[in-house]
């Protein structure tokens, strides 16, 4: 459409930005802590079926809207609809998806911004600056507020770069880091004892929980936020796709990346907590469930690094440094969600659109900081477990019922020739149609009746 707008420059630049936004503290941290709440291996199992089996589909919608239309979430779902009432629901719904994305990053930063302290406390441990090191693991507002800016800062500074500049180049950079210091962490965990019985919970289903209502709803909230759905980042992410780059192959790619990396943070985090009992750690709750969330990656964690003695300081660095990177590949992609609207829709220069945004966000963190206890789990299940499916729901309806087929079609053939005589085409647009709504509308029902 518009001669300025940004392009990945390669396929694995496309590849490595758009894992970089679905790798992120919903893997390395959401996963392995919704696997050990919800029976291990059944869960692991679900998420991997919902994965493939809605995710990627709805995936796959916002891929080939966002790069038909080249245009944020707003223009683009207006673009595809034919008459003014569809339009106006595309509008609707586009602003939704930016609020939604711009929340997100609100709870998200304030995460990012502990990751970060528990990064710098080794360091400062290291350096013998005690204060500053018992400052950050201290839990206090200042803390969370100045971290929380710094992180936002961080994101914000990505970003102004633009697509090929910031959002590639760092993808590029961070992600196979990430991925190094993930195999290196998990092959030490591994060779502690204790780390088999982790290993046995993680890997061997309990069919019986299978069904349970409260494991699928988890699975599936899980797999749409792992893979950013929802909330328009793919959908601008697939904006910025060469044309002769083929969707369903790329879409497919980036889904196998997330899963495989959610399903490696397991493989870290679970025979971690076990090694953590070994050592004399307590790793039940007073409820008799295994420690999940905060406790276990803010307390069980550190607290097995600092059993280790020195190599555990590097050790505990590495593991945070790795925490904040997958929070920054991500954090980059929801920030793009609200600038590129801000500068296709007002004409504003990146610069000061990203400024201007990360500001109005880190105001929003900072409420949600003072109010913790009320806001912090409001905000977060609204967000993740109602509004992401919803609007995953809203684009799969958009792709397949008021856009119009063979215009779909014209866009994924454009990168992938013979695409009508594939399993993909064959399949897709109805399932996308039918059976993406009706599964998350069912799932969604469950998770308010179980609520
Ligand atoms: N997928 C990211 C994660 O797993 C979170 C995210 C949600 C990113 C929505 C962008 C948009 O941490």
């Amino acid at each position: 459409m518009s001669a300025h707008r940004g392009e990945f420059s390669s396929k694995a630049g496309f590849i490595l930005a758009a894992s970089g936004s679905a790798v992120g503290l919903g893997n390395i941290w959401g996963f392995p802590t919704n696997a050990a709440e919800n029976g291990g291996g059944a869960f692991v199992l679900m998420y991997f079926l919902l994965a493939f089996c809605l995710a990627y589909p709805a995936l796959m919608a916002e891929l080939v809207i966002g790069r038909y239309t080249k245009a944020n979430m707003v223009h683009a779902l207006q673009a595809i609809a034919p008459g003014r009432l569809s339009k106006l629901l595309g509008k609707l719904t586009g602003f939704y998806g930016i609020l939604v994305a711009s929340l997100i990053l609100a709870f998200y930063s304030i995460v990012a911004g502990w990751m970060l302290a528990y990064f710098f406390e080794p360091v400062a441990t290291l350096l013998g600056l005690e204060t500053l090191a018992s400052w950050l693991t201290s839990d206090s507002i200042v803390r969370n507020l100045v971290l929380c800016f710094l992180f936002l800062a961080l994101t914000c500074s990505v970003i102004v770069a633009g697509v090929e500049e910031g959002i590639e180049k760092w993808s590029c950079r961070l992600m196979p880091a990430l991925f190094l210091m993930m195999a290196g962490l998990i092959v030490y965990v591994m060779l502690q004892p204790g780390a088999i019985s982790g290993l046995k919970l993680y890997l061997i289903p309990d069919f019986n929980q299978l069904l349970d209502p409260k494991l699928v709803v988890s699975a599936l909230g899980q797999a749409f936020f792992s893979l950013s759905l929802g909330v328009g980042t793919m959908l601008i992410y697939g904006s910025y796709l060469r044309p002769e780059e083929s969707l369903p192959t790329m879409g497919a790619i980036v889904t196998l990346v997330d899963s495989s990396i959610a399903f490696l943070a397991g493989l870290l985090v679970l025979p971690a907590l076990f090694v953590a009992q070994q050592q004399g750690l307590s790793i039940y709750t007073e409820s008799g469930s295994l420690i999940a969330g905060p406790d276990l990656i803010f307390q069980t964690i550190p607290a097995l690094f600092k059993n280790m003695g020195t190599v555990g300081i590097w050790v505990a660095m590495v593991f945070f440094a790795l925490m904040s990177i997958a929070a920054l590949t991500s954090s980059i992609s929801m920030l793009e969600v609200p600038v590129s609207f801000t500068i296709e829709h007002h004409a504003t220069h990146r610069r000061s659109a990203t400024w201007l945004i990360g500001a109005i966000i880190f105001a929003c963190s900072s409420v949600i900081i003072i109010n913790f206890d009320a806001l912090f789990g409001l905000v977060v299940t609204l967000a993740t477990e109602y509004s992401q499916p919803l609007l995953g729901l809203m684009i799969c309806v958009f792709a397949t019922w008021v856009w119009h087929r063979d215009l779909v079609l014209e866009e994924i053939r454009s990168g992938h020739p013979d695409v009508e005589q594939s399993l993909f085409w064959k399949i897709w647009p109805h399932y996308a149609k039918y059976c993406c709504p009706i599964l998350i509308l069912v799932l969604l029902a469950q998770s308010f009746i179980n609520s």
